[in-house]
């Protein structure tokens, strides 16, 4: 069963969503949500401490089997055990296998508006940020978004090295086609790009398979392509780092073992342990959390409609983030790709999604 946690028990949380505001605001921006732990991870970490089991991590093989069975049994991909490497987060896995592509002044390219983190890994390659923005388009009567497949073959013929894809797309709440991501795979082939696919919401979608991992499209993108994923966003586990990192070709695969050792020992057991038992025994939980997240986005909707018209709720298609277009009202900004937008954090009670539009229309007005 799901549950959502009461705002006097979210407030004795310790995490940066509950300690970054002053206690009368409604932490929405912070991608935490708001719901209990899956009970086989919390007996799991409850069995580790209780066993005093809190020394560093080691040898991890369970965790590229469970990965490798959950990716298969979701969405028929095959990876194979052996090259599920770990890392602390997914940022430290995106920043470590970029360092091995790239050096100081390298190019690399995003699709803005995209999640913030993005632009703080670039910088902290010390590489310059080429974006290729989201194209906002209209598909069957609702407003969403689409890549640029033109500009992103522009940017990788300038000579960019690395493209940060966020697969699926956050904030958007767009996720891509098996055709768009070929073409990715084909174009970065061509132009020799690395392309770290951030798979990191992927066991969200509200219908599961419609999510194409990037390294199942063809060989090419096995080729060219690193996933980057972790169980800390659908399984709400990001205090216990440990994210994966997936290889599927011998080039790319020779690469990585340039990885200094580091990056495995720096990870959290307790993010590993949990995370076996994410992808072992925690996947009908995920597939319940995914059904009522998607009747949250619908509820999020229908409150925007009714209490503030003017704002627009791009339709996500997994996950607990909402672009909401406040365009009208002068109010919001998500970046400067992302001016006059906010992002909605609606993985949270009815009850305090409730509230947050309440004292959003008290602020947007009418
Ligand atoms: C697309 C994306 N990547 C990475 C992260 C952060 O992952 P980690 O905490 O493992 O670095 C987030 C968090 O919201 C995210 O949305």
């Amino acid at each position: 069963m799901i549950t959502f946690s009461s705002l006097p028990e979210l407030r004795r949380r310790k995490s940066e969503k509950w300690r970054r505001f002053p206690a009368d605001v409604l932490p929405l921006p912070v991608a935490e949500m708001d719901v209990e732990i899956a009970p086989a991870i919390k007996s799991a970490l409850i069995d580790m401490v209780e066993r005093s089991d809190t020394g560093y991590l080691g040898l991890i093989p369970e965790l590229g089997t469970a990965f490798s069975s959950f990716a298969m049994d979701r969405w028929g991909w095959q990876v194979d055990p052996t090259r599920v490497r770990v890392a602390v987060d997914v940022g430290v896995a995106a920043i470590e296998v970029s360092r091995l592509f790239v050096n100081p002044g390298d190019r690399i390219l995003v699709n803005s508006p995209v999640y913030q983190n993005f632009y703080t890994w670039i910088k902290e390659l010390h590489c310059e940020m080429v974006d290729a923005p989201m194209i906002e388009i209209e598909r069957d009567g609702i407003r969403t978004h689409r890549l640029d497949l033109e500009g992103i073959e522009r940017a990788y013929a300038s000579g960019v090295k690395v493209h940060i894809l966020c697969n699926p797309h956050n904030p958007l709440g767009v996720i891509f086609t098996r055709e768009e991501l070929s073409t990715i795979a084909d174009l970065a082939h061509r132009y020799q790009v690395l392309v770290i696919s951030d798979e990191i919401h992927s066991p969200l979608l509200y219908n599961s398979s419609e999510f194409v991992p990037f390294l199942s499209v063809s060989e090419q993108a096995r080729e060219v392509g690193v996933a980057v994923t972790s169980a800390s966003k659908a399984w709400n586990l990001a205090g216990l780092k440990c994210a994966q990192l997936i290889s599927a070709s011998e080039r790319i695969e020779s690469k990585l073992r340039l990885l200094p050792e580091a990056v495995h020992f720096r990870t959290s057991l307790f993010g590993a342990i949990a995370a076996v038992a994410a992808y072992e025994n925690g996947r009908e939980w995920v597939n319940e959390l995914a059904r009522d997240l998607d009747r949250k986005q619908r509820l999020l909707n229908d409150l925007l409609h009714q209490h503030l018209p003017t704002t627009y709720l791009h339709k996500p298609f997994f996950g607990y983030l909402g672009w909401v277009d406040l365009r009208s009202s002068g109010l919001g900004t998500y970046g400067p790709a992302g001016k006059g937008f906010v992002r909605f954090n609606f993985g949270t009670s009815d009850e305090i999604i409730i509230e947050a539009i309440d004292r959003m229309k008290k602020v947007v007005g009418h």
